[in-house]
């Protein structure tokens, strides 16, 4: 990991995404964080965690598209004593549109989870797109799934519609699909 992708978020230092990005509004309950991009040598981890997370988590071939396709991936760490490597605990993948960016995944693992990593992450996520003169946050969730759309909710996020049959439901290869909320965000009104 490089110096430049490294940041050490300690408390009272100066949290960046990317080049140029910084103005937290919350901090989580850590010691210290480390942000950087996502890159191939996560994929293990990420998948570690996606299992844990998700009834129907993202492939391997899903993050190596979004890799590939240089989508906004952002992964915070906390350093490991044990080890001396750090352990992810959560991440995001967006895609930039013309006034939007849309999140495609947001995930922390089980084990980090309600003590505001994802708030965290979304503050980046805003602060990436205003950095990129992006106005709105789009995104798709399951609408069984209350604890994310609790999040986005408590975030600022509004339902701006359903997309019927949107996930698959069920075991792999079953016919069942399950609704998706569409929500949004509009960075310029909710601050
Ligand atoms: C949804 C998810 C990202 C939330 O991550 P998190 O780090 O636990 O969330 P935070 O700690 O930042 O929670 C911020 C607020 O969101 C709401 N919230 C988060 N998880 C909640 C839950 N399980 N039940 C109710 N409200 C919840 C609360 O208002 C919370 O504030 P509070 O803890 O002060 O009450 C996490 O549960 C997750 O990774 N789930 C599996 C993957 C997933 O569903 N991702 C979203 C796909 S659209």
């Amino acid at each position: 990991m490089s110096s430049k992708d490294n940041i050490a978020l300690a408390l009272g230092a100066t949290p960046k995404v990317n080049e140029g990005v910084n103005g937290l509004q919350r901090r989580p309950n850590t010691h210290e964080l480390v942000l950087r991009n996502l890159c191939e040598r996560d994929l293990d981890a990420i998948l570690y965690i996606e299992a844990g997370a998700y009834s129907h988590p993202w492939t391997r071939t899903n993050f190596l598209d979004s890799l590939n396709s240089q989508y906004p991936m952002q992964g915070l760490f906390v350093p490991c004593a044990q080890t001396g490597e750090d352990s992810l605990v959560g991440y995001f993948v967006a895609m930039k549109g013309v006034d939007e960016v849309h999140l495609l995944n947001l995930t922390v693992a089980p084990d980090y989870q309600r003590r505001g990593y994802a708030k965290h992450l979304l503050n980046l996520l805003r602060e990436w797109a205003v950095h990129n003169e992006l106005t709105w946050i789009w995104l798709e969730v399951r609408q069984s799934n209350t604890a994310a759309i609790a999040l986005y909710t408590s975030y600022g996020f509004l339902k701006s519609g359903v997309r019927k049959n949107y996930y698959p439901l069920g075991i792999k290869g079953s016919q069942e699909r399950e609704d998706a909320l569409l929500m949004s965000y509009h960075i310029t009104t909710c601050n």
